[in-house]
Formats: structure tokens, sequence, C-alpha cells
């Protein structure tokens, strides 16, 4: 598979105005995509989209929090307006949060799971067939310390999305009512967060497949950001790198994997 260039065509990056999301903005651009950095934080978002376009990029900002209905209509309804429609979309916002409770595994689910799940539905209509949708994941999202009956629930092939949303609901209600360890969860909501985003990205492969959207999951390694650490041995650059190479897949490119650098890695 060779990788396909951006040819003018538009990607959107939720979550662009620091770390992985502002370089993955800055890849994509070099490589010839118009590029829709959108962020929760308006002046930021500005601020890192007009740094990128001082530099000859294509690149504009669009606010977007994606844990907020109003927020995604919005900005579907504004692309839809000026007659934008994404030919990739890149799910990249997301959020690591110290400690371990029912409000810690409410807001990581609605932020890394519920958001890219809204706005991909939000979006997918206006977004041209053969588009390509890549899900920014992470090797903690992989299936240890899950228990065998949860992981087989997570993989069974013809999972579907009500009952993949109500399996992350009953991780929230296990996390409340202080069940989650004999129910068979791991004790992190980052990395619940994570594997109900590998599950949903299989069930988005399957269920876009007709229209040839595909739909990947990347882990970007552990990278130097806010949320890695100083101590992560990875630059932002190789980080993203690891982004991009999905977002550019060509229609002989996989759909409904897992990757990080272009190879696959186990689920
Ligand atoms: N760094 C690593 O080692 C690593 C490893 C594996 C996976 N990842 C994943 O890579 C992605 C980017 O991480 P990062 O390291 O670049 O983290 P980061 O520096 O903490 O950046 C996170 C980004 O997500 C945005 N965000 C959070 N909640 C949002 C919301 N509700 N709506 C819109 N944007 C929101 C943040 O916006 P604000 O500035 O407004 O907070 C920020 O732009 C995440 O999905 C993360 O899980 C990172």
């Amino acid at each position: 598979m060779t990788g396909r260039t951006g040819e003018g065509r538009v990607a959107l990056v939720t979550g662009g105005n620091r770390g992985l999301g502002r370089e993955t903005c800055r890849q994509l651009a070099q490589d010839g995509f118009r590029v829709i950095l959108t962020a929760r934080n308006d002046r930021q978002g500005r601020a890192a989209a007009g740094s990128l376009a001082e530099s000859g990029l294509v690149v504009e900002h669009r606010p977007l929090d994606v844990t907020d209905p109003g927020s995604i209509a919005a900005l579907v309804d504004g692309l839809r307006s000026d007659g934008i429609r994404p030919d990739v979309l890149v799910h990249n916002a997301g959020i690591a949060l110290d400690g371990f409770d029912a409000e810690v595994a409410r807001k990581t689910l609605a932020a890394n799971f519920d958001g890219p799940m809204n706005l991909t539905d939000a979006l997918t209509g206006l977004m041209p067939d053969g588009a390509v949708i890549v899900m920014v994941s992470s090797g903690a999202g992989d299936l240890t310390g899950f228990s065998p009956a949860i992981r087989r629930q997570l993989l069974e092939p013809d999972l579907d999305r009500e009952t993949l949303s109500a399996l992350m609901r009953d991780f929230i209600d296990a996390v409340a009512n202080g069940s989650y360890a004999s129910a068979g969860w791991p004790g992190s909501a980052y990395k619940v967060s994570k594997a109900g985003l590998n599950a949903l990205t299989r069930a988005l492969a399957r269920d876009l497949a007709a229209r040839g959207i595909k739909v990947n999951a990347v882990c970007p390694g552990w990278v130097r950001t806010d949320m890695g650490g100083s101590s992560a041995p990875r630059n932002v650059g190789k980080g993203a790198a690891s982004i991009v190479w999905a977002a550019e897949i060509d229609a002989d490119g996989p759909t409904g994997g897992f990757f990080r650098d272009g190879k696959p890695i186990a689920w």
C-alpha cells in the first residue's frame, strides 16, 4: 500500500490546538491537505491555526468541543453551509485524568469514546464515499486486564453500537457502585475508554464499508506532550507521523485495524 498525499483534499482534526493534534495538522497541511483545525478553546485554536498558516500552510480553525452535542451540530452546520466535505477525519482529542472514580470514568468516556462516536455519526453524512477516519487510540487500550467475558464481548465480530455503548455505561455504573474489579473491569478509565474506542473502530469499519469509508485506530507511541509527560521517549513529530500514516491510506489500504508506525498491533 502506498500513502496518498492531500492534493487539496480536506482533513478535519479534533483537539488541534496543542500536542499531537497540532503536529498532525502541521504534517497533513505540509502534505497538501486543506486542514480544518478544531479546538474547544477558541483563542488557542485560532492561535495554533494562525501560526501554521503564517508558515504558508492551508490551515483554518473551527470551534469544537467533542463532548458537547450543540458544538458538534454547529460545526457540521457550518461545514455544510460552506460546502466543505471532509475527506479525512482524525479523532485526536482525548483526556487522561488523574484519579479513579465514577466522575473520572464518566468524563473520560464522554471525551474519549462518546465524542468520537457522536462526531462520526454527525459528520459521515457530509463525508464523501471513500473517506478515511482515524481514531487516535493507545496501546493502553489493549485487552489485558479485562475479564475473559468482557474481552469476548468487546471482540464480538457483530458487536453493535448500542451494545457497545451499554457496555461502556456498565463500566461507569460498576465504578460508581464499587463492583468494577469483581465485574471484570480494569481500574483505569483511560484504558477502558481506549478499548471501547478500538471496539467502536471495528464496528464503524464494518458499518461504513459499503461506502468505502475506511476506519482505523492508531497508537502514536508514548509521546512528549502535556499528556505523555517529559519522560516519554518520542517526540511529537514521530508520534503524529503514526497518525498521519493512517490518514493518508489510499483505496488499497486497510480498514478496521489497529496500527503503530504503520504496522499492525494487537487489540
Ligand atoms: N502523548 C502520549 O504519549 C499518547 C499516547 C497514546 C495515545 N495518545 C492519545 O493522543 C491524543 C492526543 O494526546 P496528546 O498527547 O496530544 O495530549 P494533550 O497534549 O493533552 O492534548 C489533548 C488535546 O485534546 C483536546 N481535548 C480534550 N478534550 C477535548 C474536548 N472535549 N473537545 C475538544 N478537544 C478536547 C485538548 O484541548 P484543550 O487544550 O482545550 O485541553 C488538547 O488539544 C489523545 O487522544 C491521547 O489519548 C497520547
